[in-house]
């Protein structure tokens, strides 16, 4: 069977539990609409478009989300999981903080702001959700080896998740990663494999594997469409503590641009379920000038997305052939949003300004995204009147060295009253 063969042909369902993916009836192509049993493909058999989850979901209650666990598991009506998905090991990421975040509302001029800090998840960022999901599909396929390419935040995750279900991970990432990415994946797993190339390259590595070796699950490759679902939880959330409703307006940072795409999925569940009131909103994407494919795509009005060689700071939103980047440009179109990009030099301000007005220290992805909502409030395209959302998706002590310059060294003194007061602090 050939590499491609062995991720689109329709496996049985035969072999798994009753019940094993919840609510979800198979897999749909994104393109043509055919659908496949659910199994460990992301590519249709007609026209190699994206697979994506369907379901025939039952009616649900708020009432019934909110008696839920404080963790994506709430909404395990909505996600390809077993009804006990709570009894077997995971990390239980999920229920982050949503902040009103009126001091960087302020210096944007925006009135009202709030922060979805994904920040705080178990290893510090939104891919805990996403690997959740995926964990739950390898475990019912009786996947042998937890595997994923990653620009770093997702290897995180799959290595701890791997350690505490007790399944080998083995997890691939760009050789010039940040160190601290490094060390957090490395402390999970024996495994850690640095490719010398970008992440397209890993990327493409990973598909080879996945099509030579049996019983590997890649969380974002061959079980993408079960992985890819786990991020809809964000949108969910953040419905839920708006007091069931859909923001105005939201800004979401774009690497593949799985992300984003689901949590626009989401908000469309919530609404066709009657969950939130269907209401106008917009979506805006977040990217680097320096690995900016889908932002150029947009500002050119065209359809096709041209990848590009990533030169950028923020590593973790660095790939340059976005496998959702088409979608994105849809969503942001369609829901009248944008896709922006900023230089290096903003998303280092995007960091610095974030911590100092809400006392949250975001990765390079988070200081993209707040870097790309100020940019949108200073271009007009973001209407500061209307209540808006800015997602960070990761935590800043994974990628000290961006910042470590800008902020200034510590005033060193001997210790006495007048040292101090020379410093000029008081
Ligand atoms: C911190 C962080 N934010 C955002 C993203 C973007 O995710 P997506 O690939 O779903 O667009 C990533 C992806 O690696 C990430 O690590
Ligand atoms: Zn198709």
């Amino acid at each position: 069977m050939s590499a491609v063969d062995s991720l689109t042909q329709p496996t049985s369902v035969e072999t798994h539990r009753e019940g094993a993916f919840g609510h979800a009836i198979g897999l749909a192509c994104r393109e043509c609409g055919h659908e496949i049993a659910l199994g460990p493909h992301y590519a249709c058999p007609e026209c190699f478009g994206p697979l994506e989850i369907a379901y025939d979901f039952p009616a649900i209650t708020r009432e019934q989300i909110e008696a839920g666990p404080a963790n994506i598991w709430r909404y395990k009506a909505l996600l390809p999981v077993p009804a006990d998905i709570e009894q077997s090991p995971n990390m239980e990421p999920g229920y982050t903080r949503l902040l009103k975040a009126n001091n960087l509302g302020a210096a944007l001029g925006i009135d009202n702001l709030w922060v979805k800090d994904d920040s705080t998840n178990p290893t510090n960022s939104f891919k805990d959700r996403v690997v959740a999901c995926a964990l739950s599909a390898a475990t019912e396929f009786h996947s042998k080896v937890f595997a994923c390419p990653s620009t770093g935040n997702l290897a995180n995750a799959v290595a701890a998740a791997g350690a505490r279900a007790g399944i080998k991970t083995v997890v691939f990432i760009p050789a010039n990663l940040e160190q601290p990415k490094q060390v957090n994946s490395a402390i999970y797993t024996d495994s850690l494999v640095a490719v010398n190339g970008n992440y397209d390259d890993v990327n493409r590595l990973a598909s080879e594997i996945a099509g030579e070796e049996d019983g590997w699950a890649f969380v974002n490759v061959n079980v993408r469409p079960f992985y890819a679902e786990g991020s809809k939880t964000l949108g969910y959330e953040i419905a839920e503590q708006l007091g069931w409703r859909l923001p105005d307006q939201i800004v979401i940072p774009v690497a593949s641009g799985s992300q984003l795409t689901k949590v626009h999925k989401a908000f469309q569940e919530l609404i066709k379920l009657g969950l939130v009131e269907d209401k106008p909103y917009r979506v805006f994407g977040a990217q680097a000038t320096g690995c900016s494919p889908v932002s150029v795509a947009y500002k050119a009005g065209v359809d096709a997305i041209r990848p590009v060689k990533p030169d950028t700071i923020a590593k973790s939103l660095a790939i340059g052939n976005p496998a959702d980047g088409i979608y994105v440009l849809d969503i942001c179109r369609e829901t009248g949003g944008a896709v922006e990009d900023i230089t290096d030099d903003e998303v280092r301000a995007g960091i610095v300004l974030l911590a100092r007005t809400e006392g949250i220290f975001t990765e390079t992805a988070g200081g993209t995204t707040v870097g790309v909502l100020k940019k949108l409030v200073e271009t007009g395209q973001l209407d500061t009147t209307l209540d808006t959302v800015v997602i960070n998706t990761g935590h800043g002590l994974k990628t000290l060295d961006a910042v470590s310059d800008r902020v200034g060294a510590a005033a060193v003194i001997e210790p006495s009253y007048a040292a101090f007061v020379a410093t000029g602090i008081a």
